[in-house]
């Protein structure tokens, strides 16, 4: 079978940045153009600022954290919770003293919330000011739009385009110099029931094997000591390509790459979750002993409900599975709490299965109605007053659990990558290669480096160590 999607090189001269993006940017903004990009929502999000971060610094762009200094301001968008949504709203309206005081900024929404009609109607109703509006499937044609803008003055709309190919090439400007993301497939297929990622990512595709391990090589040679492969479900990578590859290959082929790094990657989805991709982890050199495997719910009934294509008890044969296999191994997993029609009794099984597994942390959601998925058309009894205690029982439970995790680890030696100073003057924070943050008291020309530490003291969820 040939592969499902078209794969094209990225080419700039299509897109007007070296032509004459830079010159009509330069020129627009009479000197240096400053642009602020700020990003909302999860790793893919950050991954996509950090190519029109790659495509601006082509047009001669500098950046800044300050919207009040730039002369191109763009909100990269989240759209998986309505608290997501909502702080893009307040925000994009703190914007409009900006451009009353200043009327030759350009400001910019992008993003998943982008490829929502109801979200596009609502902006080019009530948010004039905002100049660019592009979604997801735009990224590539983004010198375009922003060409259009600033030549035509005219407001650029470029939403709910059915473009579903894989566009490799396109200048990438990492936020971090040792951490580091790479996208190795698109968008979504698995259609959980409470869940807009598939509506606003569209179809699942995946980047061909060789352009993904030779960006890590690149990467790894560049310095790079942390590499985190990015995907919405990464144990489906390779469905779509013609060549017969998994995920567990795809990892195994970047480990063997030489060089002192760690490999992470996130997220998997239990449903695909193979015992070959635990073997690969357990016989890596590099891969993290970190597993983020979400659940979201304890119970079968409401994991059907959510079309999510496992059992409690398929689940816990992985997890057992991967600590059987992987000495220490680290697990943290995503939580919803409240999906339309669960009982307080189906909630407890939510908590039994984090006690019986015993997750290092989690990240856990009270149920947000996303309009246009299924769920949100439910009935949902249950009051929000309600969800929130469950919710809280839940942390409690949850708070224990890690805190007795962290303790059980000190007086081990562990190896750590440091990211970077801490609050407190002295103090470096690090991570373990299980994803727990340790600090200690360390020099600044450690940053970047991994060093081994003794875990002197658990304060909950953080660790105290000193080098060793
Ligand atoms: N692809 C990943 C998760 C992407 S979204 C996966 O399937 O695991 C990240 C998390 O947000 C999800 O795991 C889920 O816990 C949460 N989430 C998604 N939609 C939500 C909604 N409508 N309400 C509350 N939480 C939601
Ligand atoms: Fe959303 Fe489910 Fe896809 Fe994750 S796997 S992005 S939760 S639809
Ligand atoms: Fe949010 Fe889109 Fe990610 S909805 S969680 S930014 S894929």
């Amino acid at each position: 079978m040939a592969n499902r999607f078209e794969y094209k090189n990225f080419d700039d001269k299509d897109n007007y940045i070296q032509q004459s993006g830079e010159v009509m940017a330069i020129r627009a903004f009479s000197g240096v153009p400053t642009a602020c990009i700020r990003t909302y929502g999860c790793q893919q999000n950050v991954a996509d600022s950090e190519k029109i971060k790659g495509m601006l610094s082509e047009m001669g762009f500098s950046f800044t954290e300050n919207p009040e200094e730039a002369d191109f301001i763009l909100f990269n968008t989240c759209a998986v919770r309505e608290h997501a949504e909502d702080r893009v709203f307040g925000n994009v309206g703190a914007l409009k003293n900006i451009k009353r005081h200043r009327p030759s900024v350009i400001i910019g929404l992008c993003g998943c919330m982008m490829e929502q009609p109801h979200v596009t109607d609502r902006l080019y109703k009530s948010f004039p000011f905002v100049n660019l509006v592009f979604g997801t499937h735009s990224l590539q044609n983004f010198p375009k739009l922003f060409y259009n803008v600033i030549t035509n003055g005219k407001r650029v709309y470029e939403t709910g385009v059915d473009d579903k190919t894989v566009y490799e090439g396109i200048p990438t400007k990492r936020d971090g110099t040792f951490k580091g993301w790479l996208p190795i497939m698109y968008g979504c297929d698995n259609f959980c029931t409470y869940c807009i990622v598939p509506y606003t990512r569209g179809r699942e595709r995946s980047r061909k094997f060789e352009d993904v391990v030779n960006e890590a090589r690149e990467m790894i040679q560049s310095g790079y000591k942390e590499i985190t492969l990015l995907g919405q479900n990464v144990n489906s990578y390779g469905k779509n390509l013609d060549e017969k590859v998994t995920f567990a290959q795809l990892l195994s082929a970047i480990d063997q790459i030489d060089g002192d790094y760690i490999l992470r990657f996130m997220t998997s989805h239990p449903k695909d979750c193979s015992k070959e991709l635990i073997d690969v982890i357990a016989n890596s050199k590099h891969i993290s002993t970190h597993l983020h495997l979400p659940f979201q719910s304890g119970n079968n009934r409401v994991l059907k409900a959510m079309n999510r294509h496992y059992t409690r008890e398929k689940y816990l044969d992985i997890i057992n599975y991967a600590k059987e296999k992987i000495p220490d191994v680290s697990l943290t997993s995503d939580i919803i709490v409240g999906f339309p029609g669960e009982t307080y009794e189906e909630f407890l099984d939510t908590v039994s299965l984090i006690e019986e597994v015993e997750f290092t942390s989690l990240f856990t959601f009270i149920y947000s109605a996303r309009p246009g998925t299924p769920a949100a058309e439910w009935d949902d009894p249950y009051t929000h007053e309600e969800k929130s205690k469950w919710f809280s029982e839940l942390l409690a439970v949850q708070e224990e659990i890690a805190a007795k995790r962290c303790a059980s680890m000190v007086g081990q030696k562990v190896k750590v990558l440091v990211e970077g100073k801490s609050d407190k003057d002295g103090v470096l924070t690090s991570r373990t290669s299980g994803n727990i943050i340790v600090d200690f008291e360390g020099d600044e020309s450690l940053i970047g480096q991994f060093v081994y530490v003794e875990i002197t003291q658990a304060r909950n969820w953080i660790l105290l160590g000193k080098l060793c």
